[in-house]
This record gives structure tokens, sequence and C-alpha cells, in this order.
């Protein structure tokens, strides 16, 4: 199949470029660069063997999309395109809202424009805000939210089901991924987070290499078995191979589905802390400070769902995102971006 991948340059995005060309895709990246660069595109030729074709547009751009709708034929657009810093949602509200749901609009309006009615999009298990239940399947309510950022995804998820009620030609994936981590086995592709990650498992892999002095584990008063906090982490490359299944199930079922992507057990901070180490043979110190406002206890998915209909699975370990996140770790600053 043809298919535009949205804000492919970037973390999830590019490891799925690589998945969907290795089941055979052809893939078109758009992306602004706002958060990533262009070399991520050349380290992931280098993986399939496959040229990326590449544009830099920004989504919100309605007629730089119409001239790259009138260039190709696509598909299914694969949605990653969006800012995604909790924090700075809170303290940026409206170019949040702009960048993402906007954005989304004028990408929906493009592809409706252009007869593509196939989309993927990435949601986040931030929109079932204080889990009513756990493990979380896709019945539990959302809604609730601390941050704009999660908002934007409920927002956006909300405007797909209008938009499916009212068009029904239209076949949407809503895939709410739990916490990604970890990067491809190749060491050639990761997360760049900019400035001094938010995220667990960068913070973990920095302070690893000595380039930041100790984790700071938000709590350990919580009511989970050390008393931090509980997440459900999802190797990058099961994600990515869970946004290909999703295209296969969509071409042959269609309609408007959600799934939970993750791996459906739970893994606290310190538990992730002692996994790096011990695989890694490296050491993390680590000081135990207040919660962080706006975080859960603990949050993870029933991915059952995903593997009844999608037929996919995680495969990979807690243990596999430690050594990759390493890896990768390793090798910034050797010509890997
Ligand atoms: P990322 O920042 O690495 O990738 C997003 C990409 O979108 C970047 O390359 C950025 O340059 C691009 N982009 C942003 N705004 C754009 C615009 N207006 N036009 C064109 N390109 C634009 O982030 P990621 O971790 O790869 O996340 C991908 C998607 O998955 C995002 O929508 C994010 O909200 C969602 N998600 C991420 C996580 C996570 O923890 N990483 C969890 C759940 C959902
Ligand atoms: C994980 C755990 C922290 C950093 C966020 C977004 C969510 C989604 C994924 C996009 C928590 C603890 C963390 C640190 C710590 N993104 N922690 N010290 O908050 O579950 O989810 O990323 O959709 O929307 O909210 O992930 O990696 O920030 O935190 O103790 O320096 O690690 O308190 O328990 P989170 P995280």
């Amino acid at each position: 199949m043809n298919i535009l991948v949205t804000g492919g340059a970037g973390y999830i995005g590019a490891h799925t470029v690589v998945e969907l060309q290795n089941a055979g895709h052809e893939v078109v990246v758009i992306d602004n660069l706002s958060n990533s660069s262009e070399n991520m595109l050349r380290q992931v030729s280098k993986i399939t063997g496959k040229k990326v074709t590449f544009h830099k547009v920004d989504i919100r751009d309605s007629q730089a999309l119409d001239e790259i709708m009138k260039l190709y034929w696509f598909d299914c657009c694969v949605h990653f395109a969006g800012l995604k810093a909790v924090g700075e949602s809170v303290m940026k509200p409206l170019a949040y809202y702009q960048n993402n749901v906007a954005g989304t609009l004028t990408l929906l309006e493009a592809l409706s424009r252009h007869g593509c009615a196939n989309l993927i999009f990435s949601s986040s298990a931030t929109v079932y805000g204080q889990p009513k239940e756990l493990p979380i399947t896709e019945a539990c309510p959302t809604g609730g939210i601390t941050n704009p950022y999660g908002w934007t995804k409920c927002m956006i998820e909300q405007i797909l089901m209008d938009l499916y009620r009212a068009e029904p030609a239209w076949n949407v994936a809503l895939l709410r991924y739990f916490n990604p981590a970890g990067a491809h086995e190749s060491g050639l592709i990761g997360e760049r987070p900019r400035g001094i990650p938010t995220n667990l498992m960068p913070y973990i892999a920095r302070v690893a290499a000595g380039r930041l002095p100790e984790l700071q584990v938000f709590g350990n008063d919580y009511d989970t078995g050390d008393g931090t906090g509980v997440r459900d982490y999802i190797h990058v490359v099961d994600l990515a191979l869970g946004h290909v299944k999703a295209l296969r199930v969509m071409e042959q079922k269609g309609g408007l589905a959600v799934y939970n992507l993750g791996r459906g057990e739970g893994c606290s901070v310190l538990e992730m802390v002692h996994a790096f180490e011990q695989v890694n043979e490296v050491v993390v110190p680590y000081v135990i400070k207040a919660r962080r406002p706006g975080d859960v206890a603990a949050c993870y998915a029933d991915p059952s769902k995903a593997e009844r209909e999608l037929g996919w699975k995680a495969r990979l370990s807690i243990e596999d995102m430690c050594r990759s996140a390493w890896q990768w770790q390793k090798n910034q600053g050797k010509g890997s971006d």
C-alpha cells in the first residue's frame, strides 16, 4: 500500500517507517522537523536498504498538503505528527491545541479532498486520565485529564469518532500507546529528547552515561508494590509492528476501532532502574523526591483486544528495552541521530 506518514522523522514514526518498509509498503514521510531531523530518515534507509521519500511539510499548511497529495496517491495516512511534552503543554496550551488539534483538522480536510479516508492515529493512554479500572480496557471511560497535551489526544479522538459517524466511508484506528521505550536493535534510530528528558527511560540512560548526576524518583509512597509509580512500558519496535497489523486489519474489515497497545504488565520506577543496571552492568544513582503533580500511581493495559482482533502482541521485554536504550545512548555523539 501507499502510506503517508506524518511525523515520520520522529521517534515512533521512524521505527514505524522501518516496519512499514519491511512489510513491503511504499512510504512518503512528511514532517516539519520541529522535534526531529532528516538524518533520522537516512538512518532508516540504512536499516531497510530502501529510500525514504521525504517532504518538509507542516500539517497545518493546507496548500503544502494539497501539493503532496497531488504528487502521490495514498491508501492510508499514519498520523504521528504532534507536540508531545506534557509539561510544555501546560505552559503553552494554545500552541498545543493549534499544532495537534488544528493541525489534525487541516490534515483530515486535505485527506478528504484527495480521496483518502483511511487513518491510523497515535493516541495515548493519557486519554484515560485517572484510570477507573486496572488493567485498563478500551471500554474504560476517557477524560479527567490533567494537561492540555492529553486533552489534544482526547479531542482528536472525538473529532475522528464524529467524522466516522457522519461519514462511515472513513476507516479509523485509534491506537492508544502506553509508555513507549527502547530503540531499534541496530542502534541507528532512537529517541532524542531535546534538553533534559522528562520521560523515565531516556533520563535513566543519561544518568547511566554520567551526563546527569542522578535520577529523581517521583514518589515512593504510592499504593504499589515498592511505592513507586507503575507503568506499562512497551518496546517501540513492538509498537511500530502494531501499526502494520492495524493497517492490514483496517484494509480487510474497515470501520472505526480503538486499541490499547501495551504489554499488559506493570513495571515500577525502581524495577526499571534495577533492570537497566543489571542488563547493562551500569550504576544508576537515584534519590527519592516528592510525587510529580499529575502523575497517577499505576497505569497498565489490558491489550487482549489488539491480540484478538489485530493478531498483535508485544514480544519484547523490559530487558530488551533497557539494552536497546543503552545501546542508543552510547551511540549518541558518534554520528547517530
Ligand atoms: P516525536 O516528537 O519524536 O515525533 C513527532 C514528530 O512530529 C516529530 O518529528 C515532529 O517534528 C513532527 N511534528 C510535530 N508537529 C508537526 C507539524 N505541525 N507538522 C509536521 N510535523 C510535525 O514524538 P513521538 O514520541 O515519536 O510521538 C509520535 C506520536 O505519538 C505523537 O503524536 C505523540 O503524541 C504520540 N504518543 C507518544 C508517546 C510517547 O511517550 N512517545 C505516547 C503516546 C502517544
Ligand atoms: C513514568 C514513571 C514517573 C521521570 C508520559 C505522558 C504520557 C505519554 C508517555 C505521550 C512515572 C516516573 C519519570 C523521572 C521518575 N506520552 N519518573 N523520574 O508520565 O507515565 O507518561 O509519557 O502520550 O502522556 O504523560 O511517563 O516516563 O514521564 O514517567 O520517577 O525523572 O516514571 O513519576 O511514575 P508517564 P514518564
